[in-house]
C-alpha cells in the first residue's frame, strides 16, 4: 500500500467516525482501522466525496503502513482496556519518532503510565480530552492537550483546525505534561455533573414546587438563556422540555424514566478530590444524585414506607415571577460555586503532579465547543489572568455570588421545607456558609481527636502545631 495519509485513526465508532469527518474535511488524508468492518463501511457510507481522503484498512499492519512517518495515529476507543489493547497491537510496529494520541475520555493515571511506557519505548504518547458530543466531533470540539509540548506541537495544526472556534480563536490548548490534558477533561466532566443536576434541579422545583408544564419550562430555561446563564446545557434543557414523544405524542420528559446513567468521569473526579482533599461538594453532590437516582428498589420502598407526595412550595417563593427570578439567581450563584470548586482541584492537581495548568486558558478552551460551553466563561478567564486566588475571591464573581446567595437561601430553604429535594442547590450554600463562617466548628472536631487520640491541636493565641487539652486519663 502506498504511504498517502498524513495520519491515522483507530475505532470509528459513533465519536471516531465524526472525527473522521471532521480531519478529512479540513483537508488532511486519514488512515482508518477499525476492530469490526461493518462500522468503517457505515462511515464510508455517509462520508460522501470526504471518501476520497480516507483509506480504510482491513488488518493493523496495512493500516500502519498507510500513514506517512512519522507517524500520528489517534485512538479513539472506549476507554480503559480497549485503549490497552490498541497500544499492545500498534507498539511492535510504530517505529522512533512515531505519536499515540488517545482522544477518549481515559483516567489521566492510565495516560500518565501509558505516556511513561511509550516513552520508555521511544514512543510518543499525548493524552487530549476530546469535548462536545458526536456533534462536537464532527463540526468542531473542544480539545484539551497533554503530553510532550514539542510531540504535541507536530500534531498542534491538525487539532487547531478542526476544534471548535471562539471569535476566530480554536477552543484547542496543551494544557501541561502527561496526564494534564485527560485530567482537565475530567474535571470538565466533572463540572458537567454540578451543572447538569443544578438544572435538573431548577427543572425539578418548576414542574414540582411551582406546577409547571414542560411547554412552560421550555419558555423559562430559553428566557434563561438569554441572560448570565447563557449556555449550551440551559440550551438544550429548555430543548429537552419542548420535545415531544413521537410515539406517544406527550411531553418527551414524562415518558424518560428519572434514572441516570453515568460512565465514570464524575464518580472519578470526586474519587480524586478525596485522594486531592479538595472539597468538590457540589460534584459529590451531584453524583450522588445520580446513584440515588438508580436505586430503583430503595425509591419504591421509601415511597411505600414514608409517602411519596411531591410537595408544592405554595407561595413561598413568592408569585411566580418572582419564584423564577430567584430560581435563576440561585442556579447562577451555585454554578460560579461548582465552577470555583472544579478550578480549585485543577489548581491543586497542577501543584501535585507538576503540570503548570493555567486556568485562564482552560477556560478559554471551554468557551466553544464543548458541553459546558457558557457565556461567563470569558469573563471568569479574564477575572483569574491576573489573579492569584481562586474565582469566588475575584472582585467580579464574588460579587456575582453576594448578589445571589439570599435567593440561593430562599430557594433551598422553600426547597427544603416543602419535602423538595435539591441536594446540589442546598449544597452549593451550606459550602459557601461553611467557607464564610467566622468561626467554623473543627474546634470541636480538634478537641474530640486530641482527647481520644492525642493527635494535637494548634492554639489561636499561640504559634505551633501540637498543643493538647488537660484531659484527665
Ligand atoms: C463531552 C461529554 C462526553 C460524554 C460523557 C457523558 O464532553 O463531550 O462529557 O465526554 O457525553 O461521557 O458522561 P456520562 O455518561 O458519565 O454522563
Amino acid at each position: 500500500m502506498t504511504e498517502t495519509a498524513g495520519l491515522g485513526l483507530f475505532g470509528t465508532g459513533v465519536m471516531g467516525a465524526a472525527l473522521a469527518l471532521n480531519i478529512a474535511e479540513k483537508g488532511h488524508r486519514l488512515a482508518l482501522y477499525n476492530r469490526s468492518p461493518d462500522k468503517l463501511d457505515a462511515l464510508f457510507g455517509r462520508a460522501g466525496p470526504l471518501a476520497e481522503r480516507l483509506t480504510p484498512c482491513a488488518a493493523i499492519e496495512s493500516f500502519v503502513e498507510a500513514i506517512a512517518p512519522p507517524r500520528a495515529i489517534i485512538l479513539m476507543v472506549a476507554a480503559g482496556d480497549a485503549v490497552e489493547h490498541a497500544i499492545e497491537a500498534l507498539l511492535p510496529r510504530l517505529a522512533a519518532g512515531d505519536v499515540l494520541i488517545d482522544a477518549g475520555n481515559a483516567n489521566f493515571h492510565d495516560t500518565r503510565r501509558r505516556t511513561a511506557w511509550l516513552e520508555t519505548a521511544g514512543r510518543a504518547y499525548l493524552g487530549i480530552g476530546v469535548s462536545g458530543g458526536e456533534a462536537g466531533a464532527r463540526h468542531g470540539p473542544a480539545i484539551m492537550a497533554g503530553g510532550s509540548h514539542e510531540v504535541w506541537g507536530r500534531v498542534q495544526p491538525v487539532f487547531d483546525a478542526i476544534a471548535a472556534k471562539h471569535r476566530g480563536e480554536p477552543c484547542c490548548a496543551w494544557l501541561g505534561p502527561d496526564g494534564a490534558g485527560h485530567f482537565v477533561k475530567m474535571l470538565h466532566n466533572g463540572i458537567e455533573y454540578a451543572d447538569m443536576q443544578l438544572i435538573a434541579e431548577a427543572y425539578g422545583l418548576m414542574r414540582d414546587g411551582l406546577g409547571l408544564a414542560p411547554a412552560e419550562m421550555a419558555e423559562v430555561f430559553a428566557r434563561w438563556n438569554a441572560g448570565p446563564l447563557r449556555s449550551y446545557l440551559i440550551e438544550i434543557a429548555a430543548e429537552v422540555c419542548a420535545t415531544t414523544d413521537p410515539e406517544t405524542g406527550r411531553p418527551l420528559l414524562e415518558v424518560i424514566r428519572d434514572a441516570a446513567g453515568q460512565k465514570g468521569t464524575g464518580r472519578w473526579t470526586v474519587i480524586e478530590g478525596q485522594q486531592l482533599g479538595v472539597p468538590v461538594t457540589i460534584i459529590e453532590a451531584a453524583v450522588a444524585a445520580r446513584n440515588l437516582s438508580a436505586q430503583a428498589p430503595a425509591r419504591a420502598a421509601l415511597q411505600r414506607l414514608l409517602g411519596d407526595q411531591p410537595g408544592r412550595l405554595d407561595g413561598a417563593l413568592g408569585d411566580r415571577e418572582a419564584a423564577l427570578a430567584d430560581l435563576e439567581s440561585a442556579l447562577l450563584a451555585a454554578r460560579i460555586a461548582a465552577y470555583d470548586q472544579g478550578l480549585a482541584m485543577i489548581a491543586a492537581a497542577s501543584r501535585t503532579w507538576d503540570w503548570r495548568i493555567p486556568l485562564p486558558r482552560v477556560l478559554r478552551v471551554w468557551r466553544a465547543g464543548c458541553i459546558i460551553r457558557a457565556a461567563l466563561l470569558d469573563d471568569m478567564a479574564g477575572a483569574l489572568e491576573s489573579h492569584d486566588g481562586g474565582l469566588l475571591t475575584t472582585p467580579h464573581f464574588a460579587a456575582l455570588v453576594r448578589e445571589r446567595l439570599d435567593a440561593l437561601r430562599r430557594v433551598t430553604v422553600a426547597a427544603l421545607g416543602h419535602g423538595l429535594a435539591a441536594p446540589a442547590l442546598a449544597t452549593a450554600l451550606t459550602t459557601l456558609d461553611s467557607l464564610r463562617a467566622r468561626r467554623g466548628t473543627a474546634d470541636m472536631i480538634q478537641g474530640q481527636r486530641d482527647f481520644f487520640g492525642t493527635h494535637g491541636f494548634e492554639r489561636l493565641d499561640r504559634e505551633g502545631t501540637d498543643f493538647h487539652g488537660p484531659w484527665e486519663k
